[in-house]
């Protein structure tokens, strides 16, 4: 089966600045489904020995930056791993904002050679997690990304870390999260119901290929309709096979 599901995530409060600090959502469902998508997680990098896993989606807005940041936190929190955030979403970079952290200097000014690793690196001390920024914004991301610089940093983060997590660009509207592929261990593809057409989210599908797909986590269901989805989601999948 493509893309199988890794997780659910409903409503997890009103959006706002503070969105980030889902960390604490006192909202239960939403606290067990970040725990759920958590443990099959790390099940999943465990069985099949991952550390570089990339967090995508086909389009902006879909929950990219909310999932990783929770999912970094949480599988930090376990105090099994030791995890570093990465926000590669150069353009579109908010993850040091929705954390409170500055985001310069960040991966941009380390590519770039004007700050060194210990210079970039942030902890959220509370989560026992590391966070690397984007930095300055950046208008040709790929510039910098496709150089040796981020080769070796990246192999850098392997060495340090037990999971490292990319929080990337969209697939459909830029080609970056992709073409860095032969960096990236797996994907995670998110999936916000009722916002993304369904032909983009099969795009990405495509484009990612069903090797380097870890899964697919679907965000914003409606409360006490997971089985639904699954359900949906299977038969969706199964129309896409026959058809
Ligand atoms: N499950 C959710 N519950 C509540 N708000 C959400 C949820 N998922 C995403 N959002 C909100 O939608 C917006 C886009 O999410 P974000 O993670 O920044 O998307 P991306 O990084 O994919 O562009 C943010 O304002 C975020 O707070
Ligand atoms: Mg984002």
């Amino acid at each position: 089966m493509i893309g199988r599901l890794m997780g659910f995530l409903g409503y997890g409060g009103e959006e706002s600045e503070d969105r980030y600090s889902l960390f604490r959502t006192t909202d239960q469902i939403f606290a067990e489904q970040q725990k759920n998508f958590c443990s099959r997680f790390e099940y999943a990098v465990d069985t099949h020995g991952l550390k570089v896993v990339a967090i995508t989606s086909s389009i902006a807005g879909e929950g990219k930056t909310v999932s990783t940041v929770n999912l970094a936190g949480k599988l930090a929190g376990t105090g099994r791993k030791k995890v570093v955030l990465v926000d590669l979403d150069l353009r579109k970079s908010d993850l040091a904002k929705g954390l409170r952290f500055p985001s310069i200097p960040g991966v941009v000014e380390l590519l770039q050679g004007t700050a060194g690793m210990k210079e970039v690196l942030r902890e959220v001390q509370s989560q026992g997690l590391a966070v690397i920024p984007s930095g300055r914004r950046f208008s040709d991301p790929w510039e910098l990304l496709k150089g040796e610089r981020f080769r070796e940093f990246l192999a850098e983060l392997r060495d340090r870390y037990d999971v490292v997590l990319l929080d990337t660009p969209p697939v459909v509207p830029v080609s970056d999260a992709i073409a860095l592929r032969d960096l990236i261990d797996r994907y995670v593809l998110v999936f916000r119901l009722g916002y993304t057409p369904h032909n983009l989210f099969r795009q990405s599908l495509e484009d990612i290929g069903e090797k380097k797909l870890l899964g697919v986590l679907l965000n914003g269901v409606p409360p006490r309709s997971e089985k639904y989805y699954q359900r949906y989601y299977g038969k969706y999948y199964l129309t896409q096979e026959q058809g």
